[in-house]
């Protein structure tokens, strides 16, 4: 209805103005016309009896006038005649004449002018005077008096005829408009859909007979899978994304609405030390991205409760309120035993489905204990989340790989439950999925989720083919949904950032960079290299302290004026992968350090250990040059870090071409991390790079992350589902928020309903 009003409101506008113009203009037309007729009509009346006239009164046949004058009245226009003499006197006349009407001066008589014709004010009489005379002798005037009156009445008659015509045409000129603007939409819109199909704009692409436009098609068609690629980095957001407006954006979309977060990894950890007891933040990408989402929309974290204090600080509910400096949000620990905890979080999550996700040359290993283990454990988190939501409907946010299985199990108990579920490290493609003995249960389990987002379109193209290869389910590729049983799933990927602000340090990058630099005893001309990671073989460590090495083969200038600073976070120790990978990192660490180096002068500074996001941030700000080589990453944060970090627009990133980050960080170095000659090449022109030049490159990257924050990635998240909702008919009642997001998409669903039991 809207689309149609766009086009007859201005449309009956138009007409409106158009025919209110034309009335006058039409009326005084008539008007014109009108008289001219009278006024010929008079012309004959008088040509016509002028000669009978004359010689009657020359014979002066006062009857014969009489019954001339009242002949001619008797036409019902003509109202009334009179005869005027020489001298200016009313000699004859009907006795309907007028008394107002005067004879006319002896000016009119004497001059060359036959007749005058003039339009009585009062009522309504148009009145002609005409010349009566021989061909010696001039006689007097003939006055013909006609009734005008009829002109109102016609001229009202036609007011009214334009009014109906203009009020009929705009009517028509509507229905045609709406008519035309249908057919047309609805053209574009089969058009547009055979066309992403790979089919032409209205028949098949290999149809189209005018050949000049297929290199058109193509284009055209080009140009739509590449906005399609790039939709979410494209998609500009109207208005910033804020701590603030997410919580408006929830308040306005999800009113009322509970939010409850699922993960494994807890927040805060609490631990034992000496005596007291110390928080701390965990090195995880996922922890780093959803904090500042929690604080901003409140409600319930449920996690694993990993800290030896974490049972001493929490309430008979296993309630804590976080952060502990300025509490605004619950986290509800989950305890689990040693044997869960080997079974599903070192087994089958790490040692299975992490290899298995990040295809990192480390083997995966399945156990079936530990898959039993993962069920159980999942079923412990899911049936947290069933005790913790307040309401039927919760909006659930499932976070990775370790839960699987919890959107199944908590949408078997809550049916009407928004369930978006985030899978934070990459999908690998439908083969190497296939390696899981029970891919079944895993897609199954992911499927009960309402939404299931990735970081990259490409890791959600990977899914939706795993679902596609080993499940029965109805996969709508155009909009990216998937139906499996009795509800729909959307796929949808949703690139995860930071907040910006957060990142910024007051501490002085001069201040930093000496706070560093004395703390690792290096020589003020030496510059810095940094790299941060949780010690992970998918990081690609070894691969960047090669680099390092082959650096000082190819460029030697560097020796002495180079060092790089790993910062390595202790992550899965128990883990033999990971206890073997520490052990080559060291390895290799002093290996570089043997060979380069000497006088106090360290080319490499392996600190296992972990660090607070504000010692970090000192680092980074202090750092040349960040390298991130990890071999296969879902995102990575630290790149996004780096750069929110330098607010002085100095700085150069290098950047493995396996993260999600490398689709959007575009102004970093680009590396494969497996071509260590390359890497090399890039730490060389990256520690070489101008000023401006880093500027330009740090100010462009800097300058999209203050778009693409982590609100705008949980807003999109929430949006989305809460137009889900509102199509399920809950609770929802408000306008949708205008955010771009995948609202139309989703207007394109199955019927069936998503979380209607
Ligand atoms: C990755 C995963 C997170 C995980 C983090 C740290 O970023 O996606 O889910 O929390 O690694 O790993 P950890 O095993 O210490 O939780």
């Amino acid at each position: 209805m809207k689309y149609i009003l766009r086009f007859l409101l201005p449309l009956m506008f138009v007409m409106t103005i158009f025919g209110f113009t034309m009335v006058p203009v039409v009326e005084a037309l008539l008007q014109k016309w009108f008289l001219r007729d009278i006024e010929i009509r008079s012309q004959l009346i008088a040509s016509t009896i002028q000669e009978p006239l004359s010689s009657q009164i020359l014979s002066k046949s006062e009857t014969k006038i009489a019954t001339l004058f009242n002949q001619l009245i008797q036409d019902e226009r003509l109202y009334a005649v009179g005869f005027c003499d020489f001298m200016g006197k009313l000699v004859y006349k009907t006795a309907t004449f007028p008394q107002v009407v005067k004879c006319r001066s002896e000016e009119f008589l004497s001059s060359e002018i036959d007749s005058q014709s003039v339009r009585e004010p009062v009522r309504s009489l148009n009145i002609s005077f005409h010349l009566v005379k021989t061909p010696e002798l001039k006689l007097g005037e003939l006055i013909l008096i006609h009734d005008v009156g009829f002109l109102e009445k016609r001229s009202a008659d036609s007011k009214r005829y334009v009014f109906y015509f203009f009020a009929g045409l705009t009517a028509v000129i509507s229905l045609v408009t709406v008519f035309i603007a249908q057919l047309s939409r609805r053209g574009w819109v089969e058009g547009m859909r055979s066309f992403l199909k790979g089919e032409g704009l209205f028949t098949p692409l290999s149809q189209i007979q005018e050949k000049e436009l297929v290199p058109l098609a193509k284009d055209l068609r080009e140009l739509i899978r590449d906005l399609q690629t790039e939709v979410t980095l494209s998609d500009e957001p109207r208005t910033r994304w804020t701590a603030q407006t997410l919580k408006k954006a929830l308040q306005q979309e999800l009113s009322g609405e509970e939010i409850l977060v699922v993960s494994n990894r807890e927040p805060y950890i609490h631990f034992k030390n000496t005596g007291s007891i110390s928080v701390e933040i965990p090195a995880s990408g996922l922890v780093t991205a959803l904090e500042p989402v929690m604080r901003a929309c409140s409600g319930t974290w449920i996690a694993h409760g990993s800290g030896d204090a974490d049972r001493e600080v929490v309430d008979q509910k296993d309630h804590i309120a976080v952060p502990p400096e300025n509490p605004r949000y619950q986290l509800r620990r989950l305890w689990l035993s040693g044997e869960e905890e080997r079974g599903y979080y070192e087994g089958f999550s790490n040692e299975g489905l992490w290899p298995l996700c990040h295809i990192a040359h480390v083997r995966p290993v399945f156990r079936s204990s530990d898959w039993d283990l993962y069920v159980r454990v999942n079923q412990k988190f899911a049936d947290a989340v069933i005790e913790e939501a307040k309401t039927r409907d919760p909006v659930v946010l499932v976070q990775d790989y370790h839960l699987a299985l919890v959107p199944k199990m908590v949408r078997e108990k809550l049916p009407r439950a928004t369930i978006l579920t985030f899978w934070h490290i990459p999908w690998p493609n439908q083969e190497v999925f296939g390696i899981c003995p029970w891919r079944v249960e895993i897609l199954e389990g992911l499927l009960g989720s309402s939404i299931i987002g990735f970081h990259t379109r490409f890791h959600s193209q990977n899914f939706i083919d795993a679902v596609d290869r080993y499940l029965e389910a109805r996969i709508e590729r155009e909009t990216s949904t998937i139906s499996y049983g009795q509800k729909t799933t959307a796929v949808r990927s949703y690139p995860i950032s930071i907040d910006l602000e957060r990142e910024l340090s007051p501490t002085s990058i001069a201040q930093c960079l000496d706070n560093v630099k004395s703390r690792h005893q290096m020589a003020a001309a030496v510059k810095i290299g940094l790299g941060v990671d949780r010690l992970d073989y998918t990081k690609g460590i070894l691969e960047r302290l090669s680099a390092v090495e082959r650096l000082f083969e190819l460029y030697p200038q560097w020796i002495e004026k180079f060092s790089f600073i790993q910062i390595a976070s202790p992550s899965r120790s128990m883990l033999e992968s990971y206890q073997q990978f520490e052990t080559q990192v060291r390895q290799m660490c002093q290996r570089i350090n043997d060979r380069y180096g000497k006088n106090g002068y360290r080319p490499i500074h392996l600190l296992i250990e972990h660090h607070p996001s504000e010692s970090l941030n000192e680092y980074y700000r202090a750092a040349d040059v960040c390298v991130v080589t990890s071999l296969h990453d879902g995102m990575n944060l630290v790149a996004k870090e780096y750069v929110a970090s330098r607010d002085d627009e100095q700085g150069v990133l290098i950047l493995s071409q396996f993260t999600g980050a490398s689709r959007e960080l575009l102004e970093s170095l680009i590396v494969n991390p497996y071509n260590i000659d390359q890497c090399a090449e890039a730490l060389n022109a990256a520690l070489s790079l101008s000023s401006p030049e880093q500027r330009t490159r740090m100010r462009t990257m800097r300058t999209l992350l203050q778009k693409f924050n982590i609100y705008r990635w949980a807003g999109h998240m929430l949006t989305d589902a809460a137009s889900m909702r509102k199509k399920n008919g809950c609770t929802l009642t408000h306008e949708v928020f205008a955010g771009p997001s995948i609202l139309t998409e989703l207007s394109l669903l199955s019927k069936n309903c998503l979380t209607k039991p």
